[in-house]
C-alpha cells in the first residue's frame, strides 16, 4: 500500500489524523480473549489513545499550534510522534531500542508522508537523549512512555530537555505505586508507602515527587502541569525550568502524609515530626503541591474547539472534571471506608457531595476512584453528615 509494505499480522489504524501500521489485534490474543500488546512484535495499544490525544491537545495549548522540537525516546510503532506532528505541529525524534520498533517508526513516517518531520533512531532512550543534548539541538518537548516506572530515563531527559520545555511521563507500574509490593516503591522511588483508602492519589504523589527529586538533582525544577490517573496508568506533565533556586522552591513541596487508619485523618506534613508517628502512619516522601496548571488546562480545553482537533469530546470533559476536582488539595476519601467508620449504609456519591457543599465546604467527585470524593471538610464534619444523611432516608 501507498509504497509502504505490511507483514501478513499488520494491518492499518487510524487515530486522530494519523495512519499507522500496527499489529492486528486478532493476532495476539490471550485465552481470555483480549488484545495483549505486549505479545505482538511491536507495541501499539488502543487503550493509549486517551493518553496520546490528552498529549496533542496540551501541546497544542503550549506550543500555539507547532514550531516546537520533540524527542519519544520510547516510541513503539511511532503513532505518538506522528500524531504529534500531524495534529500538534511538532517535528522532531521517534527512538526504540528495538529493531523491529524502529522498521515500524520508518515505515509509519513514510505512510503519513513526514520524512522530513521526524526522523527515526534505534538507540537506547538514555543514549540516544545524551546524544542529541550533546548535538546541541534544543528540545521542547520530551515523552516518556516505557514499561513501567519511568525513573531510568528521568535524569537524562531533566538533562536534556531545553528551557522552558516541557517533559510528559506515562507509569504504568501502578501496583507498586499503590504499594502493593512496598520494597519496590522504596526502592524505585525512594517513598514509603502504604495501603490506604486513597492508593491512587498515593502513588500519583510518590510518582510526581520522585521525579521533581531526581530532577533536582540536576538542578532543574520541573513543576507539575496536570497528572492524573487512568485506566491503568499515571501520567504527568511538568513544565522544565534550568534553576537550581526554582528546584530549592519545588521541594519546598516534597513532603509527606500523616494518617489516622482508624478515623481515616489524613493531613499533609511539610517535614516529619517524628513525635507524631506512632499512632499514625507516616508516608512519604511525595508531593503535596497542586497537581494542576489550571490556566494551561484551561487553555488545552478552549484549544480543542478553537483548532477543531480530530479528538474526542470526552477528553475535554474529563480534563474540565479533573480542574474541578483538584480546586481540593486533601487526597480524596473512599465512601465505602468512610461508612464503614461511621457505620452507616452508603448513601449515593452525589447526596454526600451535595450535603457537605450546602455545609459550605467544597466537595466533589473524584477521577481516581468511582466510590471517592474530594471535599476540605474536616473529617468529624463528613462523619456527621454521612450519619445525619443515614437518618433523613429513614
Ligand atoms: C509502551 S511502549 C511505547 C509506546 C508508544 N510510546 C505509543 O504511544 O504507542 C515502550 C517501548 O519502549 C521500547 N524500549 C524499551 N526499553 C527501551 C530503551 N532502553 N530504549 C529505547 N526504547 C526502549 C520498547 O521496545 C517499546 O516499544
Amino acid at each position: 500500500m501507498e509504497g509502504v509494505e505490511l507483514y501478513e499480522w499488520d494491518t492499518i489504524i487510524i487515530e486522530g489524523k494519523a495512519r499507522a501500521i500496527a499489529p492486528r489485534q486478532e493476532f495476539f490474543l490471550r485465552s481470555d480473549g483480549v488484545y495483549e500488546p505486549a505479545w505482538a512484535p511491536v507495541f501499539y495499544n488502543p487503550v493509549m489513545e486517551h493518553n496520546r490525544s490528552v498529549t496533542v491537545l496540551l501541546l497544542t495549548a503550549l506550543f500555539n499550534g507547532g514550531g516546537f522540537f520533540f524527542i519519544e525516546p520510547l516510541a513503539g510503532t511511532g503513532v505518538r510522534s506522528i500524531r504529534i506532528a500531524l495534529e500538534a505541529g511538532g517535528m522532531g525524534i521517534a527512538n526504540d531500542l528495538e529493531p523491529l520498533s524502529y522498521r515500524y517508526i520508518v515505515r509509519n513516517i513514510a505512510l503519513n508522508d513526514l520524512c522530513n518531520v521526524i526522523e527515526a533512531y534505534n538507540y537506547d532512550a538514555n543514549s540516544l537523549m545524551n546524544s542529541v543534548r550533546n548535538s546541541g539541538v534544543v528540545v521542547d518537548f520530551i515523552d516518556l512512555d516505557p514499561y513501567g516506572s519511568p525513573m531510568p530515563f528521568i535524569e537524562e531527559a531533566a538533562h536534556s530537555i531545553g528551557r522552558g520545555g516541557v517533559i510528559a511521563v506515562t507509569a504504568t507500574d501502578t501496583a507498586t505505586l499503590n504499594c502493593n509490593h512496598p520494597e519496590a516503591c522504596r526502592r524505585r522511588y525512594g517513598a514509603w508507602c502504604k495501603r490506604v483508602d486513597f492508593s491512587k492519589e498515593m502513588g500519583l504523589r510518590i510518582l510526581v515527587g520522585s521525579i521533581i527529586r531526581a530532577s533536582a538533582a540536576k538542578d532543574v525544577a520541573l513543576k507539575p502541569l496536570i497528572a492524573y490517573y487512568k485506566d491503568y496508568y499515571y501520567r504527568a506533565f511538568f513544565r522544565a525550568d534550568k534553576s537550581a533556586g526554582r528546584a530549592d522552591e519545588l521541594l519546598e513541596n516534597i513532603g509527606y502524609i500523616k494518617y489516622d487508619e482508624s478515623t481515616l485523618n489524613r493531613e499533609y506534613l511539610a517535614s516529619l515530626e517524628i513525635e507524631e508517628c506512632d499512632k499514625h502512619l507516616v508516608i512519604g516522601p511525595l508531593w503535596i503541591g497542586s497537581l494542576i496548571d489550571a490556566d494551561i488546562i484551561g487553555r488545552a480545553i478552549a484549544s480543542m474547539s478553537e483548532r477543531r482537533l480530530p479528538i474526542d469530546n470526552r477528553i475535554a470533559e474529563f480534563l474540565e472534571k479533573l480542574l474541578i476536582e483538584y480546586e481540593i488539595s486533601t487526597p480524596y476519601y473512599r465512601l465505602d471506608k468512610l461508612c464503614k467508620v461511621a457505620e452507616v449504609n452508603m448513601p449515593q456519591r452525589s447526596k454526600i457531595i451535595e450535603a457537605l457543599e450546602e455545609l459550605g465546604y467544597k466537595a466533589s467527585a473524584t477521577h481516581f476512584d468511582p466510590r471517592g470524593i474530594r471535599t476540605n471538610a474536616p473529617i468529624n464534619e463528613i462523619l456527621c453528615t454521612l450519619k445525619k444523611s443515614q437518618l433523613s432516608n429513614q
